[in-house]
């Protein structure tokens, strides 16, 4: 399987095609950050309702900042593992290149990956509910008051029931369209419209290849999926 997979990695490479990749918490399970769903997933402690919807946040933003506080003093601890880096130099061999993340951690970025859409925003990113700037600001434990207005702030990431950034969405459709070969990298490809990105790129002729710890619905006819650790895959495919 990983042979098929590198040829057409190779033969992608080669013919000058555009590489699309979909990462989700399981490209960052290998730095420490926990993923969302699985055995120590945070979904088996915590409930989506009362954390990731913008009727949680509005009924007690203390709960909900002190929840992306906790999340955000563990991932400044994280560094992007031998997937992200693997990334990095993929994205230097290929002609065309880009990175769609469900991921809110940044660690893309922080590999050195350059043609990053975070679809889901970002956790070091902080919006104001009342006058709508949004800035990068890392401070820990975060205020809850807008530096410039004095406004209730909020984690600049997509909650359950929000629309995604529509410029954001446009970037990876537009990739999708011209993609010809698609690699989605740790998710449990469970939430759209990232779990449709796949079908998109299928329909389009492109080849899609899955890398996962465990089996997911892109485990199917017409995908080739690898499982295993993807810092250990995404090394051995590229070489
Ligand atoms: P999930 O937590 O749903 O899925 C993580 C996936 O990564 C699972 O399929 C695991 O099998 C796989 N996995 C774990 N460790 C791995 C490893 N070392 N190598 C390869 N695969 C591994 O995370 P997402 O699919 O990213 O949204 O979740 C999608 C969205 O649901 C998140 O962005 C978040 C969440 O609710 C919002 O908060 C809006």
């Amino acid at each position: 399987m990983i042979a098929k997979a590198k040829h057409l990695l190779d033969s992608c490479l080669e013919s000058g095609g555009h590489i699309v990749v979909l990462t989700g918490a399981g490209i960052s399970a290998e730095s420490g950050v926990p993923t969302f769903r699985g055995e120590q997933g945070l979904w088996r402690n915590y409930r989506p309702e009362e954390l990731a919807t913008p009727q949680a946040f509005f009924r007690d933003p203390k709960t909900v900042w002190e929840w992306y506080n906790w999340r955000r003093s563990l991932i400044a601890e994280c560094v992007p593992n031998a997937a992200h880096h693997a990334l990095v130099a993929l994205e230097k061999r290929a002609a065309k290149f880009t990175l769609l993340t469900q991921n809110v951690d940044g660690l893309h970025a922080l590999a050195g990956s350059q043609n990053v859409y975070e679809v889901h925003g970002s956790i070091w990113k902080v919006r104001c509910t009342n006058c709508g700037s949004e800035v990068v600001d890392r401070a820990q434990p975060h205020s809850t008051v807008c530096a410039g207005c004095g406004g209730l702030t909020r984690p600049g990431v997509v909650w359950f029931g929000e629309a995604l950034d529509e410029a954001v969405l446009g970037a990876a459709f537009e990739a999708l369209s011209s993609c010809d070969l698609m690699l989605v990298i740790g998710t449990s490809a469970l939430v759209q419209p990232s779990a449709s990105f796949a079908d998109i790129a299928l329909a389009r002729g492109a080849s899609v290849i899955n890398i996962n710890l465990e089996e997911n619905p892109l485990v199917r006819p017409g995908i080739l999926s690898l499982l295993g650790k993807a810092g250990e895959l995404l090394p051995r495919l590229l070489g």
